[in-house]
């Protein structure tokens, strides 16, 4: 077993029948999902999920897991994702994919936010090793990103897979991938990207996370604030 699948099987372990969970995405949120569809069929849990992207809610429905609309939650029990970085406050980076929006609409609506991720993850600040993922509205795109340019961030907006055009996320909204001054902690970055206008979201998960579940040559560590 990975250290991936270690941690979504840890973090499985606080689903109660009864629940409400959000389902996360990527790779380490897929181990979770699995797990789940393993604890209904052989052990009885009885849940209902909601799914942060088209891929984890096609998932969950081929391994038969009750799924509802994010339209029709006003509130979740539990939500389990993965990162690309988290820093010692319990920050995350997410959103290297094209589905931040959902993803931290259930992060925000859950009453516990676990997020899981294997050791090479963890980072010392926000930006370290990936670029900060921002969707913007496409006719907003060269004004938003000249706004995020009088705070120190540069970048350009995401090419599309065949390099012929622009990415396009699941809400239609472009990419603008940048990097910011290191002086600007995550908390100041998160709140002048928050009132930059023609931003949809951003990747930096700031003040969301409850708990932390790291994977590490097989031992499950939990960090929390
Ligand atoms: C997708 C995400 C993922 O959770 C993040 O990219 C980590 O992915 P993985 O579990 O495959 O390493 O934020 O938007």
């Amino acid at each position: 077993m990975n250290d991936k699948q270690l941690v979504a099987l840890q973090a499985a372990k606080y689903v109660k029948s009864g629940m409400l969970v959000g389902l996360g995405t990527g790779s380490t949120a897929n181990y979770f999902i699995a797990e789940l569809a393993r604890l209904q069929r052989d052990e009885g849990l009885k849940i209902t999920t909601v799914a942060s992207s088209t891929i984890s809610a096609q998932n969950a429905h081929s391994l038969n897991l009750p799924i509802v609309a994010l339209e029709h939650i006003s509130s979740i029990d539990l939500y389990v994702d993965g990162a690309d970085e988290i820093t010692p406050d319990l920050t995350l980076l997410k959103g290297r994919g094209s589905d931040l929006v959902k993803e931290k609409l259930l992060a925000k609506a859950a009453t516990q936010f676990i997020a899981v991720a294997d050791a090479s993850k963890l980072v010392t600040h926000i930006g370290q090793n990936f670029v900060i993922p921002i969707e913007v509205i496409p006719f907003a795109w060269q004004l938003a990103k000249k706004s995020l340019e009088t705070i120190g961030g540069v970048g350009h907006l995401r090419p599309n897979a065949a390099n012929d055009g622009f990415w396009i996320t699941s809400h239609g909204s472009y990419v603008l991938d940048m990097k910011f001054d290191n002086s600007l902690n995550a908390s100041d970055l998160n709140t002048q990207i928050n009132n930059t206008p023609g931003v949809v979201e951003h990747g930096i998960f700031y003040d969301l996370t409850h708990t932390v579940l790291i994977a590490e040559n097989g031992v499950v560590s939990k960090l929390s604030v």
